[in-house]
Formats: structure tokens, sequence, C-alpha cells
């Protein structure tokens, strides 16, 4: 048997931030790029498409979908759409790996489909919860089984007949939003999903700029069945959520000037700027031009010392990938940092309260969490030895606790970073942190 390669991180501690450069492509914005373009009418190019794990599964997906895609070069892919109902049945189950986005919209968009699919990934997806795609979806018409517990692997049936529903959220998803507004344009009628509290609109955006009538009222949305995808261009925007890492980073460190160029600013993205604002950090803002409806700009960052705050619980949806770097920056501030109405983070790619928790205490901050959140007293960060669990964003913000730490960090579990963020390491060094990555056998 093949021996599993895994990563561990070694951070000096200390350095510097400096440079200007763009963030690799958005996770979400690819992942839907390749769904949209593969059931659109026509050729799809997209471009600044992110060639991480995840992205790439849902592109390996969509090609054993029987959808012919080249690419990707330096980001750029050519999809050959084969329209909503031109998808073929795969020869085996759809490996999603560790992406929960490819399986909580790919089980919408596979509903509708007269074949079956089985969806599995790895061991982290495989204990995601999927009942709240999978309970809606039923409602719709469709027939999904998943394991006892409600996990993956998912089979998915072919359903006489999707009925549009008109669905509340009981929680804040984007995901379950998307996985209904994919399913919704194969069912009779219209279907409609109200939002507990505003979630990432990338989906809407995207259908809209496809030609997809999408009505969006507060905080419903609303689609119908049938309504055709013109294949386009689409401009890929980099990721805020690894942007996220250097905004931190920079924060922190005691010496640094970072700019990030293109990265997206859609406002449904931009809690983490928010938050580390009120934080006292110094970000400057140049908003430019928007790509294929989505808004982008250039951020400056420089450090600042930071203070304690509670976050408000409405951003919490706007900023939740990035609580893992925000907990960091909690740990170098003055005062305490609270954070509630936060249990989503405890099913993400791990359980990031107690991940994070567990590091943070290992590099000497005292820390309290919550069922849903947590409570981080500011203080001086040691260097130490602290696991990520398998959680790419684990990883990098652990990397950058080292700029402000008093000894060297070292990440063990790392090799998830590629799912987001390829070149996470090489970027990171040549931008003034001391970080080195090391194979072992995991
Ligand atoms: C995502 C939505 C969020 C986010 C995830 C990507 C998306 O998940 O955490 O990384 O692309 O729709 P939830 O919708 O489960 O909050």
């Amino acid at each position: 048997m093949a021996l599993k390669v895994g990563r561990r991180f070694i951070v000096e501690p200390g350095g510097a931030l400096h440079g200007e450069f763009p963030v690799p492509g958005d996770k979400s914005i690819s992942h839907r790029s390749v769904m949209l373009g593969s059931i659109a009418e026509g050729e799809t190019r997209v471009e600044g498409f992110l060639e991480g794990d995840d992205a790439m599964a849902t592109l390996s997906a969509m090609r054993a979908l029987g959808v012919e895609i080249e690419g990707p070069e330096d980001g750029r892919l050519r999809i050959q759409g084969v329209g909503l109902h031109g998808l073929q049945a795969a020869d085996a189950p759809l490996d999603l790996g560790n992406s929960g986005t490819s399986m909580r919209l790919f089980s919408g968009l596979l509903a509708g489909q007269p074949f079956v699919s089985e969806l599995v990934g790895d061991a982290s997806l495989m204990r995601r919860p999927m009942r709240r795609v999978t309970d809606p979806l039923t409602r719709m018409g469709a027939r999904i089984g998943t394991a006892p517990n409600g996990t993956a692997p998912l089979r998915i049936e072919p359903a006489p007949g999707l009925r549009g529903i008109d669905y509340a959220m009981p929680m804040a998803s984007a995901q379950v939003k998307s996985a209904l507004l994919l399913s919704g344009l194969y069912a009779e009628g219209e279907t409609c999903v109200t939002e507990p509290a505003v979630t990432r609109d990338h989906t809407e955006r995207m259908l809209a700029a496809l030609g997809v009538p999408v009505a969006v009222e507060g905080p419903r949305v609303r689609v119908t069945g049938g309504a055709s995808l013109t294949g386009g261009g689409i401009a890929v925007p980099g990721d805020i959520s690894s942007a996220a890492f250097f905004l931190v980073g920079a924060s922190i460190a005691s010496q640094a000037s970072v700019t990030l160029t293109n990265v997206g600013l859609n406002p449904t993205r931009t809690g983490v700027i928010e938050i580390l604002r009120r934080m006292g950090a110094s970000i400057d803002i140049d908003a430019g031009h928007a790509g294929t409806g989505e808004p982008v700009g250039r951020i400056t960052v420089e450090p600042a010392p930071l203070r304690g705050i509670d976050i408000p619980p409405e951003l919490v949806p706007l900023a939740i990938d990035e609580f893992p770097a925000i907990f960091v920056a909690a740990a170098c501030a003055r005062g305490e940092t609270v954070l509630r109405g936060a249990e989503e983070l405890r099913v993400k790619e791990s359980d990031r309260i107690a991940v994070m928790a567990e590091g943070l205490a290992r590099l000497g901050i005292e820390v309290h969490p919550q069922p849903d959140g947590i409570r981080i007293v500011g203080g001086r960060l040691r260097g130490g030895h602290v696991r990520a669990h398998g959680d790419h964003r684990i990883a990098m913000s652990f990397a950058m606790a080292a700029l402000a730490a008093d000894g060297p960090v070292t990440i063990d579990d790392c090799a998830e970073v590629d799912t987001s963020f390829p070149g996470f390491v090489e970027l990171a060094h040549r931008a003034g942190l001391s970080i080195r990555a090391e194979e072992t056998s995991a």
C-alpha cells in the first residue's frame, strides 16, 4: 500500500510581509463557473479559475458527467456547455475530495437528472452534514439517499419530476441556497429560498450573468424552472478568503506593507475587512472595475495595534470562512474578542472552534470555546507545535500567527492547503514569511 504523504509547516518567528501581488482565484466562484458553464448552451470561457484541489474536483466530476472542458491553463478554461439536459451518467461514483461546496451544489444539480449519481469524498467530507440539502431537495421530489447519520455517500436516483418549493432555510448557508436554485432550474414552477441572514450570492449573480432571470427581494431569491443559460465569459476574481491570511498577517507583523490586487469584494464576502477594521486594522481599499457581475479591488494593509471586540452577529455569515484567521488577530489584540452565533464553524472542514482553541492554547493564548463561538483573551503568542487537522484555513492561519510569536510555530497536517491556495508557501515566503514545508508520513 502506498504510504500517504502529509505536510508540515515550520514557520520561524517574526519576519515581515511586503509586496504587491494577486491571490489565487475565488474558490466559490470557480466551482460555479464550471457548474453553470457546463449546463449552459454554447461555450463558456473562464479566466482566473482556481487550480486548487476543490475546484478541480468539480471540474473532474463535470468531465465524468460528459462535459468537454479544456484547461486549466494559467487559470483559463474553455467549457463546451451541454445545456440543461445534456449531462450524462458518470460510470463511477463522483469523488469530490475535501469539497463541501462540490457535494452540496452537485446534489441540487444532479437531483433533476434522468440518471443515477453517487457522490463520495475524503474522510472529512464524509463526516459533514448533508441533510441540510437532501431534506429540502426531497421536498421538491428528489430521491436522495444518505448514510444513516445523514452524511455521504449520497445516492441520487432519477425523480419522476421536481416541483418548486418555497423554503425558509433554517441556517444561513449559501451552499444550501445554491443547491436549491440549481435544482429549481429543473423543477416545475417557481423555487423560492429565504435565507435567515445574508450569505454569498455568487450563484444568483452568475445565473443572472448567463441570462437566467433571478428575482431577489431582500432575503428571498426565486428562479423558475426551465430557464436556459447562455454560455459566455466569466472572470473569476482573487479569493478574499485567501487574501484574509495576508490581511491578518500584515496587521499583526511588526513590519509590513502588502497590497493585494484583483481581490473579489462582493459585499456578501467582506465581513473580514469590516471585523478587522473594527479591531483597529489599517486596511485601505481601492475599489476597481467589476468583472462579470463581481466587484473587485486592491487592498492595502499595514500593521496596526488591534483591540478585542464583540463581533456583531450579522457579520458572521459574511466572514464565515475567515474566522480561523480572525482568531489569530484576536489572539494578538489588546482585550477580549467574543464571537457568538457561529455554530456553523463546528461543521466546516474541521470543527474550527475546537481546533483553533486547541492550537491557540498551545501557543499560550487564553481561550474559552463555547458551543456557538469563542472568547479569546488577547496576549503574547509563544512558539509551539499545533495541528491543522487537515483543514487548509487552520494551517494558513497558524502560519501567519508566527509573525507575532516569540518562537517557531510548527503546524502538522497541512497537505489540504492545496484545496484552496496552491502555492501558499511559496507566495508567503516571497512576501517575507520565514516558512518552509516538510513532507511527513501521515
Ligand atoms: C460556500 C459557502 C459557505 C462557505 C464555503 C463555500 C459556497 O458554506 O463556508 O467555504 O461556495 O457556497 P455554507 O454555505 O455551508 O455556509
